[in-house]
């Protein structure tokens, strides 16, 4: 199943580690990147792989990602250290276009085999529009295939540094127009992919009501997942991004109208039209929850 809540823990933080398997979290996030102090990298790889190995594959309770910090700087010192811990992906920041991806990808082909682990296993999730020329290279991604890439998520925050911004967001509060465009062109891209898209990061994490409406909108637009950054977000997030009880009560009434129907294309269910893409939708809001409800 693809994870729902992806929750952020810096890779330095004794105390912030000890309360990951008890998140619920689907995956977490060892970060190496941006929540660690340059002077504290070497201790959060020592962390991070500590924490992994305590986990064997197999007998987590959550995917255990790590954030590695961008390929110019120091991700194969990262990879060097975490790899013998096996996670189940990398998270890789602040990438330009889908070279970057290939070429982790190659990384971890050499790093598996150092490691006995089998080819491929280990996933990759690209934070694919935090500069500029990734913004605008999304497209890069539809031409070659990338079989460890399972997911894409969008960041703003970096987008906006790199822009020279003082916000990225509108007089309305939402995402500024140039944030939108990266959004859903990572929507976009993800899906023509068939891969998960995974929305970034809810900022106010005291906000739950904020977070649960936010998720729903996400959800609804076709995002499989969120960003987590702390605890208390991981419960909304979840919810938001299953099918809701509604949701798959209707399902199973548009599957059962149908199937009333052999042969049809087209039914009418509560005075509405259903046409194939209801009959498509409601297969997969079933199939979304039959894997969520064995998971949890
Ligand atoms: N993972 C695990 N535990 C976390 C956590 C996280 N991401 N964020 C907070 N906690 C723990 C805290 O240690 C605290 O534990 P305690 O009750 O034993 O003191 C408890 O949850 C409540 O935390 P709270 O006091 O509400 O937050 P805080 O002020 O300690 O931390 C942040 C706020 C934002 C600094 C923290 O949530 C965090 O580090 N988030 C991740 C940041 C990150 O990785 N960013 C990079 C990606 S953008
Ligand atoms: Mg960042």
């Amino acid at each position: 199943m693809t994870p729902r809540s992806w929750l952020f823990i810096p890779g330095d933080s004794e105390k912030k580690l000890g309360k990951a398997d008890s998140t619920g979290a689907d995956a977490l996030i060892l970060d190496i990147e941006d929540s660690v102090a340059p002077e504290r990298k070497a201790e959060a790889r020592r962390m991070t792989r500590t924490f992994l190995e305590d986990r064997a594959p197999g007998a987590r309770s959550s995917q255990l990602y790590v954030r590695v910090n961008p390929l110019e700087d120091s991700a194969l010192e990262d990879l060097a250290a975490v790899m013998p811990g096996a996670p189940d992906g990398i998270m890789i920041p602040k990438t330009y276009d889908a070279d970057c991806v290939r070429q982790l990808s190659l990384y971890l082909d050499a790093f598996e085999a150092a490691q006995g682990i089998e080819r491929g296993t280990t996933k990759i999730i690209p934070v694919a529009t935090e500069t500029a020329r990734a913004a605008l290279t999304l497209h890069s991604f539809l031409g070659q295939p990338l079989p460890r890439m399972q997911a894409m998520t969008w960041g703003a925050e970096d987008l906006a540094t790199v822009l020279g911004a003082s916000t990225n967001r509108d007089e309305t509060g939402q995402w500024a127009l140039t944030y939108r465009i990266a959004r859903s062109n990572l929507l976009l891209t993800a899906k023509a992919l068939g891969i998960a898209a995974i929305d970034t990061l809810y900022v106010d994490f005291k906000d739950d009501a904020g977070l649960r409406a936010s998720c729903q909108a996400a959800a609804g637009e076709g995002f499989d997942g969120r960003i987590a950054i702390h605890p208390a977000q991981v419960a909304g997030i979840n919810e938001g991004f299953a099918p809701s009880e509604d949701a798959v009560a209707h399902a199973r009434r548009v599957i059962a109208a149908f199937d009333a129907n052999p042969g049809a294309g087209t039914v009418g269910l509560d005075g509405k039209m259903i046409d194939i893409p209801h009959l498509k939708q409601a297969r997969q809001v079933l199939a979304l929850h039959d894997s969520i409800a064995a998971r949890d």
